[in-house]
Order: C-alpha cells, then structure tokens, then sequence
C-alpha cells in the first residue's frame, strides 16, 4: 500500500507528522508532499527540526498568492505528481487551501482520499477555510473527526455512517509528544518572562487584521488588557505587515515561533489571546485560559470542555473577558480522545479498510498517468 500524505502549512506540519510515523508502523510506504504553500524558515522550515520530521519527499513550492491562485498552483503541480505516484491513497488534513487543492485532484483522479481533522463547522462562511472545510469533506472518503459534534456535521450532511471516524486529534497526539520538550526551551528566559507572569497573542485572520477599523478596535482593547498583563505577540508574517509602529504599550512583538517554541508560550502564559484554531485546541489540553477573538468557532470542544471562550471582537466585551478570565481562570478539564494515540486509531482503519493491492511490476514508484476508474470504494 501506498499513501501520499500531503501538508504545506504550519498547522498542517504538525498533524502530518504522527500520521506519517502511525502509517509507517503498520506497514504501509509514505511519500511525503509538501505544497511549498508556507515556505519561510520560521513558517515552514523550523517545524521540520521541532518535529523530527523527515524531509518532504515532493516540494510543489506553490507560494503565496489569491486564494484562486494559491490553490490553481498546488492543483497543477499535484495533478502530474499524482499521475507519476499513482498511490493507493492522499491523506490531506485541516482546512487550508493546500488540503482543498489535493483532495480535489485525488477524487477527479480516482484516488481514495482521507481527511484529517473533517468535520468541523464554524457556520460562518466568510472565512475561506469554511469553504475548504465544506468541499474537502464532500471530496474525501475516509472523514477523520476530532469530535462528536464534528461527526453530526458529517452525518447531518448526508455522509454514509461508514464513511466518518471518531478517532480524536492528532495534533494533541504531536503536543503530548513534544510537550517536555517544549517545556526545556529557553525561550520564557531569553525573553525575560516568569511564567504565569504575561499573556500570548495571536492574531492572522484576514476578519481581523486585513480591516482597519476592526484591527484599531481590537488593539485598543489588547493595549488596555496589556496594562494588566504585558503580551507577547509572535507575529505571522501576514500581521507583522498590517502593524508597523501601530502596536500600544505593553505588547510585545515577535516575528512567527517555532512549535516548540509556542507551545512553551502557550503553557508558560496566564491567557492565550487568538484568532488561530489550532491554538484554541493546544490551550485547552495545556488547560491555559483562551480567549478567542472571533465571532464563531469551529472547535466548539474546546469551549464545552476546555478552556476556550469565543469573545468576538467588540473591544468592551473582550476587556471584560480578559479581566474575568485573568481573575477566576476556568478548570483545566481535556475532551475524550485527545489522548495521543488518534493517529495510531487513523492508521488502523486505513490499514483494516484499503484493499492491499501487488506493486506493479518492476516497480519504481513512479508509473503513467492514473485512470479515473481506480477509486478503491
Ligand atoms: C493559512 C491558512 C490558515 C491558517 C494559516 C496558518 C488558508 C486559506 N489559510 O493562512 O487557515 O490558519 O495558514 O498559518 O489556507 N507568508 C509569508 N511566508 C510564508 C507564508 C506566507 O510571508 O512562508 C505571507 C505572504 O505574504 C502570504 C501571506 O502570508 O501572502 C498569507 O499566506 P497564506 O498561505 O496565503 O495564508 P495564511 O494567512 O498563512
């Protein structure tokens, strides 16, 4: 059996690399696709070395662009990789215009695709990963869900029951992992920061910093908690561009962390401030205080039985939640499942489920363009 498993983004390094590991113990040959959708060192490179993870096997190096750009260049370059690989199976994961390309390439082509992390709804389709999420679930066939909620949205939609999987979150699976490391680095010290003693920032949706007025209001409000409690502000690249000279006293800008690094600043903080998803989920299993400074999420988990709270963005509202948060911090408590071992359970009905099917003769790996009548359903 052969699995291409395919990340290009940040967040996406991290759930790919426990999957990889989880498909490679059952047997199964790996080629690894990086989309070249993030591509700085500090976006793309110092993930591999935090993770241990092993080098792409591909790089598409698609870059930055429009959406419709960004994802018309990662589909054409998968598309002829695809054709070469001719793999049993695309694993794709999250919500980001990577995971929409390839899922979208692998079902025109006939190849079974597998969506990690399928599943979740914010409601709001504003935002562009909604799409994502919406058309990546509709493409796939094998929906890797975080969450009980994230399996309603399945079946609710229509999705055969056999078809969805329960299995929990391999992102906690990678945090569990390298949470003492993280907790070794020297970060807090080099920055001067006592634990508990400051608050993290995040901040890169386009909803918040591509919108002057929105941006001027939630800095006002974050310069009135920094009075309470200084924050430190890793920026993404994104963000960093909007907030020349625009930032109040009291917080303190960095350029983007590695994972280990931010979760050392997550665990270390006293409230997490963001609009990230990822962050949301990390938070909660630190058991940190979060505020999300969005209208809506789609990891709704972390709020019924984590630490999160979904603020909004109006600048009165999320004072208030800071100070409440700072002054009666919620109880740490982790959702079932996120126990570390959701990519063993993925890796399992991957390997229960695929058809094995004989490598062609005098196999190299490479072979002539797929015919789309071999989807394995
Ligand atoms: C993408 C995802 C978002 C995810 C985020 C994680 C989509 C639609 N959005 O947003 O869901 O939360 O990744 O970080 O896929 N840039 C750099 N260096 C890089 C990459 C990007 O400077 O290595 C800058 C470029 O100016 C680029 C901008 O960031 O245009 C946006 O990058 P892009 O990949 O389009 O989206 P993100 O905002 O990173």
């Amino acid at each position: 059996m052969h699995a291409v498993v395919v990340a290009g983004a940040r967040p996406n390094f991290v759930k790919a690399k426990p999957v990889l590991d989880a498909l490679e113990s059952t047997g199964m040959r790996t080629s690894f696709v990086h989309t070249g959708q993030h591509y700085d060192e500090a976006m793309s490179g110092v993930f591999f070395a935090d993770l241990d993870l092993r080098a792409p096997d591909h790089h598409l190096a698609a870059g930055s662009g429009s959406h419709a750009v960004q994802t018309a260049a990662v589909m054409t370059s998968f598309e002829t990789l695809l054709g070469r690989l001719r793999p049993d199976l695309v694993v794709v994961f999250g919500d980001v215009n990577s995971t929409l390309a390839c899922a979208l390439v692998a079902a025109k082509a006939g190849v079974r695709a597998a969506h990690v992390e399928a599943g979740l709804r914010s409601g709001d389709r504003s935002m562009p990963e909604e799409i994502n999420r919406i058309v990546t679930d509709r493409l796939c066939d094998d929906l890797f869900a975080t969450s009980p909620e994230a399996v309603e949205h399945l079946l609710r939609e229509g999705v055969p029951s056999e078809q969805v999987h329960l299995v929990g979150n391999v992102m906690v699976d990678t945090l569990l992992a390298r949470r003492e490391d993280a907790l070794a680095r020297p970060i807090l010290a080099d920055l001067g920061l006592r634990p508990g003693g400051y608050g993290l920032l995040t901040l890169h949706r386009p909803a918040n910093v591509d919108d002057p007025a929105t941006l001027t209001g939630l800095l006002g409000a974050l310069g009135e908690i920094a009075t309470r409690c200084p924050l430190v502000f890793p920026a993404h690249p994104r963000t960093a561009a909007q907030l020349a000279d625009r930032l109040p006293a009291g917080i303190r800008l960095l350029g983007p962390v590695g994972y280990l690094d931010s979760i050392a600043l997550q665990a270390g903080a006293r409230l997490v401030l963001t609009d990230s998803g990822g962050i949301q989920e990390e938070s909660t299993v630190l058991g940190v205080p979060c505020l999300t400074l969005r209208d809506t999420t789609e990891r709704p988990l972390t709020v019924t039985e984590g630490t999160n709270r979904v603020v909004g963005r109006d600048p009165a509202v999320v004072i208030a939640a800071a100070r409440e948060a700072l002054e009666h911090p919620p109880p740490p408590r982790r959702p079932a499942l996120w126990d570390g071992h959701a990519a063993e359970r993925i890796a399992a009905v991957l390997a229960r489920t695929l058809p094995v099917s004989a490598p062609p003769a005098g196999n190299s790996g490479e072979s002539g363009p797929i015919s789309p009548l071999t989807r394995t359903r």
